[in-house]
Order: C-alpha cells, then structure tokens, then sequence
C-alpha cells in the first residue's frame, strides 16, 4: 500500500509511529526530551489504539513493538452501568430563564422547581465501583459508555474511600453501589508539586487539569501515587438500595457513607440561583481548586428524570460557565529569575492587561524548552490565561498576527545575578548557576536554612539577611554561627536587645536535629521526608559526606536523581567549606539524639506485623526496614499477639489464620497511609 492511498487515520498511525521514535530518540539517546511524559503518553495511546484498527500497520519497528520502551498494554474497557452524561452549557441568566422556561414546557412542574448549585470542577470524571462497602473497580468517563479501567491509579487517591462507610455501625453500604466524581488537584498541592520538580531541576506541569488527567491515565500506578490527586464526589450512577430523592439528600447519603462531597448552595428558585451567581465568581478566586463554572441542579431527582436526555446531556441539569479567562496581550520581555538551588527560571514581562479582575504583568514561562517548543520569541502577542490563584500562564503566541519585528530567544550563556557562565546538566530541563556565591541564590540558601522546617532560627527575616550579605558579614551559611554581637551593632535597625535576641535565636539552633539540619542545606529534591530518611541512614554529616552514589540509590525512598544531587552537593568544594565551619562552630548533630523525623515516625511503635503475599512498590527486605524504622516488629507466624497482617498479591495460609483470629487485614495502600508515603 503505498501512502498516497493511507486514509486519515492511517496517515496519523503513520505519522504518530515516526513521531514517537524521533521523542524516543531524543529521550534515549540525546538525553534531552522536548515533550513531557504525559504528552508522550497520549500519543503513544493513540497510536496503540490506530494500529488496533489497523493492524496490518503494526509494523515490527513501530514503537509499540520496542522491548524495553513503555508497557505497551494499554488500559482494559469497563463497562459503565448507565450512561455517563454530560451537561450543556448556559453562559448567561437570561440561558438559564430560557432552560427553565424549556423544560417546564415539558414538564410543569419545573416551574416551581428548587435548585442545587455546586461547583463544576475542572478534573477528570471518574466512576467508582463498590460491592458490598469495597472499592472493586474504577474507570474514567472514556465515551460515556464505556471507559478506561483505572482502578489501581484511583486506589493511590487517599481521600478515595477504599471501604465505605467509615462507621460501619453508622449505614449498611449497598450491596453495588456506583458513584461518579471529579479527580483533580488542589491549586495549592500543584505549586507545591512545581516548587519541588523545578528545585530538582525537572520540567514543571502547565496547569492542575492536565496534570490531573495525564497522571489518573499513568500505566504505572506507582507514578500516580506521587500526586497529589484529590477527589469530590457528586451523583449516585447506580445503587442496588433505594436511592434519595433529592440532590441534597444525596450529597448528605454520599457524605454518610464516608465520601468527600462539594459545596452546595441550596435556592428555593431560579432568582435565588442568578442571585447567587455572582457570589460564586467570588467564591472561585478563594477555593484551593480550580472550577470553570457551577452545575445548576434540580433539587428533584424524579422530576429530573421525567424530564430526560438530549443527545448526551440530561435537561434536568445545566453548566453555567463562567467567562473565559484567557486574553491576548504583548509579551514585552523574557526575563529570568535564579532559584534558590540555581535554576534559571525564565517568566514573560507583559503588557499589564486584567483577567478575571486582576491585572497581571508577568507570568512563568516554566522553563526553556517551553520557550522553544512554543515559539514564543519577544514582541509575540500572546495568548494568557488564567485560572484560580494559579500564577498566570502563556498558552502559547498568535503567530498570525506577527508583524516580522518578533524577536527569537535564546537562553542567556551567564547568570543574570553575578554574571558568572550557567551550565546545563545532561538530561535536565533546566539550566544551572553553579556560583554558590552567587547572591540570588546566598540570600535564598540562608533564607532556606533559617526557615521553620529547617534550622528554624526565628528572627532572621529576609531584610536582615540581605543587609548581612550586603555588608559581606556572611558570604554562606557557615557564616551565621560565628557572627559577634559587634557586627550586627553596626547594622541599621540594630539596638543590644535585638542583637542578643538574634544571636540566641542562632545559638539555639545549633541542638536542632540532624534532619532539621540537611533540610537546610538545601540540596536539591531533598526536603524534610528524604532528609529523615538520610538521617536515620548515616547519622551523622561525617558519614553522609562519605556516602557512595551506589549506596544511596539503594536505599529506598530515594531515587537516582536525588542520589546523584546528594553526591553533587557533597563534592562542591565551597560546600565542603561551609560544612568545615559548621562543623568548627559546634553544629554538628548526631542521631544519638533521636531525629525529629524518628520521633515524628515512630508511627508504628509497638505495633506487630505479620507479611504474606507480594508486594507492588516494596521488596521484603525494605518493608521490613520501613516497619522497623517507624518503631514497629516484623513476625513470621499470625498469632494473637500479632495487630496487623499485610497482604499483597497471592497471599498464603497466614491471610486465612488472621481472618480466622480476627487480625486486621491490610493491602498495600493502608500500610502506606499508615506510614505516610515515604517516596514523596
Ligand atoms: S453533574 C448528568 N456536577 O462537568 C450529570 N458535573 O460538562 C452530569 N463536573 O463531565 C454531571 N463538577 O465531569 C456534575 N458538581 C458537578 C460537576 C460536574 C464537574 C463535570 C463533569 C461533567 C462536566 C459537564
């Protein structure tokens, strides 16, 4: 078959197969990515799902067909019990008077009808499976007949219900029971995410929605467990008992049986709902999640029913969508700021322009390669949106309207803050200053060692700090512990009381714990939970100053890239500097003294496990380390004494022995809630 006679679709089997080996390529063999795992993934689905059309194009290069590349199992179907539908759009009150007036032409009784408001949230559809109080099974809305199994991806959500109801003395769970519900991320949980991967020098996401979605559709549920995925469940698909009538009862049915339900307003009538409507525009700019609009509902569930389906969409229920907040504006310049750890991180200076009431003037521009990929070059118009209080993000240029006078970008060659050359890491996003002197990033390493999860020296706020390194008082944070009482006399704003109160805050410090105090150091993709992990392994600075890279990868918690940053840090000489003065100045804990993080998870203490069947995400041998560690025991044989057994996949006859005892039975996810996730 030639290619002239490839239809549509086979031109994009076609097209997606070359695509795919040239990002693997790039991904492989160049160390240098140009698109994200999730857009890959996509992709890679969408191939997978042409060549199952297609199968004579399943050729064996095609990138499906690569050992050792992505499992090429795509998700299974599951069948959904009803239809999963969705909802037309009103964008102004005088719409939703004409639904109304619509609907109670075919059915009266609409006229009089009380409403449910409730946030539409930006996420992803997700329908939940419980059989008598379990959660089996879960999928994505997929074509609203059937859609993707997903249902280890859902179990990684915690505020997912893995049985239902909390209180089992409170309500009998249905026998089936099927409920629909949004998954997304939480504004706040997503700049944390961003923080941390730009801190490690990794491409950040471009917005909670995407992320929410490209991380539910992971074929390796352990990469979901690592986000911050919540969840709000709203409707009842299917029950085997007999269901609420109104949209309020449910939401209160669902709370009862232990499900994480949204906020509602109740109106009497449509002139409540419009009333309400501005309020909620309001309300969007202070909700830590992201909705594009509200869902009006009739209260009346029979009434609603009566009232039907068209197309895809149920009349008793409406999306009023609120305007769109993406505007055009000129990009006037490229900037870039220095991050604590060095990362060069470029924002877009904008012509000011308001969206959703606020005027904005700069938004993050993420990371170089966005730059590029996009072709955003300065003097572009560009098309901004934005969403909550998510900093404002470029969508990406109107290349239509360039006049020629646009000018290309190229990443600058020195650092914008002491002008000394920037370096690139292989297989890295970013671009580094590796000045450790540099003075972005002096104030910021100081600001980050004095913080409350750190060495929390209180009384030493930014201002302060920046006076210090101006008068060259400290050149890194070696420095703080030998500062005298003169020195800082002689500072603006400085009298004996403030002076003696700071220099006591920094004494005091020094009996912080080990953990406090590698947090501090501000190694990058090392915060409070991997600190505690290296301190529980090594003890003391000495030895983890020592480490092998070999050694560090091996312990679990902590990945190649973290491992290798550790080494990194270790082998700077400025930073071998600043550990010689600490060191000097007595700030030099060790884990004689227990680690905050050992007090803090010792979550376990006393209590006795018993292990049967295999385990996805822990071999024996680090289960029994992760128990031990946070104060637990680790037995061979159920017995009375035993308080908990954990089962993975296939277990043996010690799960029948507990059950029969009576022994709290628990699978992987508990144990991880139990423990708090050590990889995150
Ligand atoms: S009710 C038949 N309620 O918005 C009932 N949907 O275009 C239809 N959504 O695909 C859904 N928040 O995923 C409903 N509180 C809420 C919602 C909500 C978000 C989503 C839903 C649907 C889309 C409608």
């Amino acid at each position: 078959m030639g290619f002239m006679e490839y239809n549509p679709h086979q031109q994009r089997l076609v097209e997606l197969q070359q695509l795919l080996r040239s990002h693997n390529y790039r991904y492989y063999i160049l160390n240098n990515p140009v698109i994200s795992d999730n857009e890959y993934d996509n992709y890679y689905r969408e191939l997978l799902e042409l060549e199952e059309k297609y199968p004579a194009l399943k050729t064996p290069d095609s990138p499906t067909q690569r050992a050792g590349t992505p499992p090429s199992e795509a998700f299974t179907r599951l069948e959904h019990p009803a239809p999963i539908l969705s909802l037309d759009n009103a964008f102004s009150a005088d719409e939703l008077r004409a639904w109304q007036e619509r609907i109670s032409r075919l059915d009266e009784s609409a006229a009089g009808a009380e409403f449910m408001m409730e946030p539409k949230l930006d996420g992803l559809t997700v329908v939940l499976h419980y059989e008598n109080g379990l959660f089996t099974r879960g999928a994505t809305r997929g074509n609203s007949v059937i859609g993707e199994e997903i249902t280890e991806n859902l179990r990684t959500i915690r505020t997912l219900p893995l049985r239902i109801p909390p209180d089992p003395e409170s309500t009998v769970p249905p026998q089936n029971l099927v409920v629909r519900g949004e998954a997304f991320i939480r504004i706040s949980d997503f700049d944390k995410l961003n923080k941390y991967l730009e801190e490690a020098g990794e491409r950040t996401y471009v917005n909670p929605r995407n992320t929410a979605a490209g991380s539910l559709r992971q074929l390796d549920s352990s990469l979901t467990a690592k986000r911050p995925l919540t969840l709000l469940v709203y409707q009842i698909v299917t029950s085997s008992d007999t269901l609420p009538r109104t949209q309020k009862e449910t939401l209160s049915y669902l709370e009862q049986l232990g499900f994480p339900t949204p906020d509602f307003d109740f109106c009497p009538d449509l002139d409540a709902v419009i009333n309400s409507l501005e309020d909620w525009e309001d309300r969007r700019r202070k909700l830590d999640y992201e909705i594009d609009g509200v869902v009006i509902k009739i209260n009346d569930l029979d009434l609603a029913d009566n009232l039907g389906v068209v197309g895809k969409a149920p009349r008793g229920a409406i999306a009023f969508k609120f305007p769109a907040q993406v505007v055009n504006t000129t990009l006037e310049d490229i900037r870039v700021n220095v991050g604590r750890t060095g990362v060069l991180t470029p924002y877009a200076v904008l012509e000011p322009v308001e969206i959703g009431g606020v005027t904005v003037k700069q938004a993050t521009l993420h990371n170089f390669d966005f730059i590029s990929d996009k072709d955003i070059r300065k003097g572009d118009r560009v098309m901004v949106k934005r969403a909550g209080e998510v900093i404002p993000y470029i969508m990406g240029p109107v290349k239509d309207i360039r006049t020629g006078a646009e000018r290309v970008y190229s990443p600058p060659e020195i650092c914008p803050v002491c002008q000394e050359p920037v370096e690139h890491i292989e297989g890295e996003v970013a671009w580094y200053c590796v000045n450790s002197s540099c003075e972005a990033q002096l104030i910021r390493n100081i600001e980050h060692f004095v913080s409350r999860t750190a060495m929390d020296i209180v009384g030493l706020g930014i201002k302060i700090v920046e006076q210090l390194a101006n008068e060259g008082l400290i050149t890194s944070v070696g420095d703080l512990y030998s500062l005298q009482k003169a020195d800082l006399l002689k500072l603006e704003g400085f009298a004996e009381k403030k002076a003696d109160n700071l220099l006591e805050a920094i004494t005091q410090s020094k009996n912080q714990l080990l953990d406090r105090l590698i947090t501090a150091l501000g190694i990058r993709g090392v915060g409070e939970v991997v600190s505690g992990i290296l301190a529980r392994n090594y003890r003391n600075l000495d030895a983890l100053n020592q480490a092998s890279l070999e050694e560090l990868e091996n312990i679990p918690g902590i990945g190649p890239n973290i491992a290798q940053a550790i080494i990194d840090w270790f082998n700077r000489p400025t930073n071998q500097q600043v550990l010689r003065k600490l060191k000097v100045n007595g700030v030099w804990p060790s884990v004689e003294t227990k680690t905050k993080a050992d007090l803090e998870d010792m979550k376990l203490t006393g209590l006795v496990f018993v292990l049967t069947g295999k385990l996805k995400s822990y071999t024996r041998g680090e289960i029994k380390e992760i128990i031990q560690a946070s104060g637990g025991k680790v037995t061979g044989s159920v017995s009375a004494n035993t308080d908990y057994i954990l089962v993975g996949d296939d277990p043996g006859s010690k799960h029948d022995k507990a059950q029969e005892l009576g022994i709290k039975i628990i699978i992987e996810d508990e144990f991880r809630a139990m423990i708090k996730d050590f990889n995150n």
